[in-house]
């Protein structure tokens, strides 16, 4: 029913035949309600880096609420297998978002942008500042102005607690003044400013989520790069010592996976952003010999690690002050470190092994 017929039902009702035409009149204006909540939702995605990690986790959470997915990734890091079980359901394009041209197709039609593609990693970052800098700021300022071009309505962007860099003080909050220290930490703080200034300049409704230490299903441990929770899962699974860089006592929030698809979603829904950081994590401190301990209790194994140099960029402690996500968005933590932990060492051993 067109919007004409629809106010030619509701003046309809105003005849004397009232009675007659109440089932009739409720039925329009449930119409007419089912019309706003469709006006108002998000309901067509982009994730850009939907093959990776994080990404693949939202594709996966999005299908199974019925939303056209759409995503881009040049297999830079991410893997189309990371996709399989939903390749049928999801638009694929094999692109990368540096050329403009691809970031203006790949938001045609869309709400809602989940900005995850980057290369995240400091040590990367460290050997390769000029890869690093291309994928991650050169990349969102693409997708930000075919977004604003575009007329999409929300842009979440995936942003990095390394912003923080090594300052003391505990937890951290957002007013604090970044300090990144690798070229990855500053890329992925650029991209939070221009998400802002998108905002404040065009209009763009922007949000940026800093992520600290996202693991879980998918998280790939093969390369040199890996993060340390899929390096030391698979080692301590294979009975072979994992690596540990310092001495193990440096922290972390590690934050599983589905907390961080939920925020995603609830930044994408919530009713206005505009252009905030808000911190992604479950404000718990753990530390690397922590971790390496509930690997070994949950498999049943009791591998000792080897302890190697600190890397460079790497940071001693890492903790969120989690309550700016509560207010603004709405975001609790759902699943717990030890939960997660153990969902991922299951995923590990089926996928793995
Ligand atoms: N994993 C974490 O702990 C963590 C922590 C903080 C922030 N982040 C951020 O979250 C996002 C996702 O990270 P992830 O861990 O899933 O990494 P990932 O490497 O698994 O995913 C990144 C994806 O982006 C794609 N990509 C890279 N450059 C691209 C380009 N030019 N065009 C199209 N696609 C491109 C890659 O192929 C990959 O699929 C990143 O922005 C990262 O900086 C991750």
């Amino acid at each position: 029913m067109n919007s004409s017929a629809l106010i030619r039902n509701i003046r309809a009702f105003s005849l004397p035949s009232r009675q007659a035409k109440l089932p009739q009149f409720y039925f329009v204006l449930f119409l007419l309600y089912l019309r706003i909540l469709k006006g108002n939702r998000m309901n067509r995605f982009l994730v850009t880096g939907g093959a990776g990690f994080i990404g693949s986790n939202i594709c996966k959470r999005l299908v199974s609420e019925g939303c056209f997915v759409r995503v881009v990734d040049n297999l830079l890091t991410g893997k189309k297998s990371n996709l399989s079980s939903i390749i049928d359901k999801i638009e694929f394009i094999e692109g990368d978002l540096y050329d403009p041209s691809v970031a203006r197709s790949a938001v045609k039609g869309i709400d809602a942008v989940l900005h995850q593609a980057a290369l995240p990693s400091v040590p990367k970052s460290v050997d390769n500042p000029a890869a690093t800098h291309k994928h991650c700021v050169d990349v969102t300022f693409a997708v930000l102005l075919a977004s604003r071009d575009a007329g999409v309505k929300r842009l979440v962007y995936a942003g990095s607690s390394s912003a923080y860099g090594d300052t003391p003080t505990l937890p951290k909050v957002e007013t604090m003044l970044p300090q990144p220290l690798s070229p990855y930490a500053a890329a992925k703080l650029t991209g939070e400013y221009y998400c802002t200034v998108f905002y404040k300049v065009f209009g763009l409704e922007t949000i940026s989520l800093r992520y600290f230490n996202v693991f879980g299903p998918q998280q790939d441990p093969t390369s040199q790069y890996a993060a340390a929770i899929p390096a030391f899962v698979t080692s301590i699974l294979k009975d072979k010592p994992p690596t540990i860089y310092g001495d193990g006592e440096q922290s972390r929030d590690f934050t599983y996976v589905d907390n961080v698809v939920e925020a995603n979603l609830l930044a994408a829904r919530a009713k206005k952003t505009s252009g905030e950081v808000v911190n992604i994590a479950c404000g718990e401190s753990i530390t690397v010999n922590r971790v390496i301990g509930a690997i070994n209790n949950l498999t049943g194994k009791n591998v000792k690690p080897i302890y190697a140099p600190n890397r460079p960029g790497d940071v001693k402690h890492s903790l969120a002050d989690i309550t700016a996500a509560r207010k603004l968005i709405g975001f609790r933590p759902k699943v717990s470190f030890e939960d997660g932990l153990r969902l991922s060492i299951d995923w590990y051993r089926k996928n793995l092994l």
